[in-house]
This record gives structure tokens, C-alpha cells and sequence, in this order.
């Protein structure tokens, strides 16, 4: 019999977890606080330590680093109503097993449980653990979306992302699946904007024999192929009117029929969908069914430009150097100060796709190990060095140039040391030029 050690200082919640556990043939030992769990751990060698991470005494964070020392093999889960992006890199970076955003159902444990325990799952443990670590962000703007996409992950709300091409919608909805306990199933994804018309309701709802000219064989649908998993609606601003009204009905009544079918087929998927319109303007314009719009709008998450979000740049670069690296040999490893500068003040139209672009591109580029100024894409540089002097008119008052004149040609006269010669050469005009200007300003080197 497995034995599981559950840590967590909601008594409820361990009673809970406790029954469970114990119905489904495991041997569980409930401890309020880690150091309680921690002193036994020699002693009764868990198969599993399912732990909490806000707890008063001794924190998760600090309970998974004894635990690691006392047994590096150690088999750990933790499930907190805390998630946050940070907290996933960290406990999945350190040896953590999984990470189950609360609530959860308590059916749904034992779905993780299954996992933990089985063997063959290593492999997919693997790919679901590189997914998770996948999604990458420094910035307050991309921590709320997050934040709120942890709080109803686990949930059935239906997602909607929003946000301009290239901002990470996708990876985002990936982000949702594999943190969710959805995870185990599939996650299908339709670009509603690249399926032909007439072929879009068959892909959806799949079609019975003989539907139609060319059905050959029955065939299951997208939604079908997404039970118990993760329906992802790209460019969900493109699906025809006849398929929204489908759409929607799916959506309340959870049933269907296949193209040519009868037969009623249930379904349960979680639905994000995308879109870098503006839904609330095609509403508007008639172009998309409000209560639709209202149905999928129940959690939104609007993912701003990469121009908006400048302290992703950096982690962003990082990322997908390393992610080039282990797939190339470049040897480029870092970037330069001067060069990430010119990066984050870039305008990014093409977003984060665009930075993905020119950082693989700089690096397979680069001779060095650090990605310096002139090893970017010349247009980057050109679009910096359009204007290179705007730091200096940051201020709100505005100087006559007269003024600015005089304190520009003291400034450079004070740099070079009163050389006069010099002075004239790196302003761009005579020596004369220079004195009669001197004299006006009255100043005196
Ligand atoms: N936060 C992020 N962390 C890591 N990679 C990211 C992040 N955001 C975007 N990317 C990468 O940038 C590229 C574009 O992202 P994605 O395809 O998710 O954007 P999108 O918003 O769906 O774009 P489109 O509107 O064009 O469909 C992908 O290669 C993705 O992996
Ligand atoms: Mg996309």
C-alpha cells in the first residue's frame, strides 16, 4: 500500500484529502505543519508528500528544500491557492512533481495521483513539465493575466484572450491546459480563420458516413477529439454565423450531433478562445453573435503589446537564447547592455514573435559569446538611431534654441578641456564660426 504524507494546516482540508485518499487504497498521514511531516520522513519513507504552501510555521518553500536533503528522490506535490508563475518555475525547477492550483475537485487528486505513480507516464511527465516552464514573463501586466488564469484554471469558465498578433495568446492558452488538470487530455487546436467554410463544420462536429459527397468514413470532430481536454478556438472572430449559433449551443446544452449524424453526443472540454480583433466592435458591427460574445467572455485576459511590457524583454531574450542554444550550437550566450537597451526601446509591431525572430537570428549571426550593438538587424538600429537625441527633450519646458545653443557649446568646450579647435571640429563648423558665437554668448573659456 502507497503511503502518501498530506501537509497543510487547513484541518478541513486535510480531513478531506485524508478520506479520499483513504478510500481509494492509499495509507495517508495527516500532519497540520511541515516539521511534524519533515521528522518522519526517515522514519515511515512516504511513496508521496502532497503539501500545501502558505502555512504558518514553516513554509512550502522552505519544507521542500529539508525534504529534498533528507531524500533527493522524493516524490512531492503541491497544491496551493497561491499559484503564481514565479512559484511554478521555482518548485518545477526544484524537483517538484506537480503543482494543482486550488480549488480543485477531489476526484481530480487522484487523477494527479495516477499519474505520479505511473511509470510509463515518465515520458509525458517530461513534456508536460518543459511546457509549464515554457511561458516566461517579468512584467506586473503579464503576472495579473496569469494570476487571474491560475485562479480559474481548474475551473470550466470558458477563456478568452485577447490581445495583438505576436503578444503570446497561444502560448498562453498552452500555459492554462498544462497548469490545469486537463492536462492528462488533449488540447485541440482550430484557426477558425484558416479552415474553408464549407469543410469548417465537419472539422468541428466531425461527420457521420455519407454526410456529404466525400465522406467516406465517419470522422470525429475537433470537439469530440477535445473531451475531457482543452478546445482552442484561434481567431475566433472568424467563425461563420451558421457556426457560431452551433458554437453556442454546444456551449449551453454540452451536446451535439456529427454532420449526417443523429446519434447525440455529450462532450466536456474546457474552451479558450483567441482573437486579436476587437470582439466588442465586430458585435457591434454585426459581424459576431452577442450571446455568444457573452458566453465565452466570462474570463478574459487581454495580453498587451511587447511595446507596453518592457521588463519582458530581457527574460524574454534569455529564453530564447537558451531555447536556440540547446537546439543549435550558436555561441552566443548573453547580450550586451548597450544592445538589450536598443532592444527594449525597439517598437516591436510583430511583438514577442518579432523579438523570437531577431533574437535567433542575431545569434546564429553573432562570432562572440555576447550579442553586441552592431550584431543586430540593421533596421533595429536604424529605427534607434532615427532619433538618437529624444532622451534630451524629455523634459516639458520647452528652451529657446538660442539658450540651447549657449549651453550646448559650453558643455562641449568643458568635455574637451577648452580646446577650441577640437570643439569647432566635433560641432560641425568653422573655427570662426565658433568664436563669433562665443562672443555673442559672452562666454569665456
Ligand atoms: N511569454 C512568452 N514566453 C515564451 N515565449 C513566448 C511568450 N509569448 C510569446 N512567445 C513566443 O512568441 C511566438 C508568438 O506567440 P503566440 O503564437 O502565442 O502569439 P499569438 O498571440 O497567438 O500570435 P497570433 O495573433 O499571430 O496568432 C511563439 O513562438 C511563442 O512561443
Ligand atoms: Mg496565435
Amino acid at each position: 500500500m502507497k503511503k502518501i504524507f498530506v501537509i497543510d494546516d487547513s484541518i478541513p482540508t486535510l480531513k478531506l484529502i485524508h478520506k479520499i485518499l483513504k478510500n481509494s487504497g492509499y495509507k495517508v498521514f495527516e500532519f497540520s505543519d511541515a516539521s511534524t511531516g519533515l521528522s518522519q520522513i526517515k522514519s515511515e519513507s512516504p511513496d508521496l508528500i502532497i503539501m500545501d504552501i502558505e502555512m504558518p510555521k514553516m513554509n512550502g518553500l522552505e519544507a521542500l528544500q529539508l525534504m529534498k536533503r533528507i531524500d533527493p528522490n522524493l516524490k512531492v506535490v503541491i497544491m496551493t491557492a497561491y499559484a503564481d508563475l514565479e512559484k511554478i518555475h521555482y518548485f518545477l525547477e526544484n524537483g517538484v512533481m506537480d503543482f494543482i492550483a486550488k480549488p480543485f475537485s477531489l476526484n481530480e487528486i487522484n487523477t494527479v495521483l495516477a499519474h505520479v505513480f505511473s511509470e510509463e507516464d515518465e515520458g509525458a511527465s517530461q513534456e508536460l513539465f518543459d511546457r509549464r516552464l515554457n511561458f516566461v514573463s517579468n512584467s506586473p501586466e503579464i503576472k495579473a493575466c496569469i494570476d487571474k488564469a491560475l485562479k480559474v484554471c481548474n475551473s470550466d469558465l470558458p477563456i478568452l484572450i485577447l490581445g495583438e498578433n505576436g503578444t503570446g495568446k497561444e502560448i498562453l492558452a498552452d500555459f492554462i491546459h498544462y497548469n490545469s488538470l486537463r492536462k492528462y487530455n488533449n488540447m485541440i487546436k482550430v484557426n477558425c480563420a484558416a479552415i474553408p467554410r464549407d469543410l469548417a463544420e465537419s472539422e468541428l462536429f466531425g461527420h457521420e458516413r455519407g454526410a456529404f459527397t466525400g465522406a467516406v468514413d465517419t470522422r470525429q470532430g475537433k470537439i469530440e477529439l477535445s473531451n475531457k481536454g482543452t478546445l482552442f478556438l484561434d481567431e475566433i472572430g472568424d467563425l461563420s454565423p451558421s457556426l457560431q449559433t452551433k458554437l453556442l449551443r454546444v456551449l449551453e446544452y454540452k451536446k451535439y450531433e456529427r454532420v449526417g449524424g443523429k446519434n447525440t453526443i455529450e462532450t466536456d472540454f474546457r474552451l479558450i478562445c483567441a482573437s486579436n480583433k476587437k470582439l466588442d466592435e465586430e458585435v457591434k458591427e454585426g459581424n459576431f453573435r452577442q450571446d455568444l460574445f457573452y458566453r465565452i467572455n466570462t474570463i478574459t485576459l487581454q495580453v498587451p503589446p511587447l511595446r507596453e511590457r518592457k521588463s519582458d524583454i530581457e527574460p524574454l531574450i534569455n529564453h530564447f537564447l537558451n531555447q536556440y542554444r540547446k537546439k543549435f550550437m550558436v555561441t552566443a550566450e548573453k547580450i550586451s547592455k548597450e544592445a538589450l537597451e536598443i532592444l527594449e526601446e525597439y517598437e516591436w509591431s510583430g511583438n514577442v514573435r518579432e523579438l523570437k525572430n531577431v533574437v535567433e537570428t542575431t545569434a546564429s549571426l553573432t562570432v562572440t559569446d555576447t550579442i553586441n550593438t552592431s550584431d543586430l538587424p540593421r533596421y533595429i538600429y536604424d529605427a534607434k538611431s532615427k532619433n538618437p537625441y529624444t532622451h534630451l527633450f524629455e523634459s516639458d519646458r520647452i528652451i529657446p534654441l538660442d539658450q540651447l545653443e549657449e549651453a550646448y557649446i559650453e558643455f562641449t568646450l568643458e568635455k574637451l578641456s577648452g580646446n577650441k579647435k577640437r570643439t569647432a571640429k566635433m560641432l560641425g563648423i568653422s573655427e570662426k564660426t565658433l568664436y563669433n558665437k562665443l562672443n555673442k554668448y559672452h562666454i569665456n573659456p
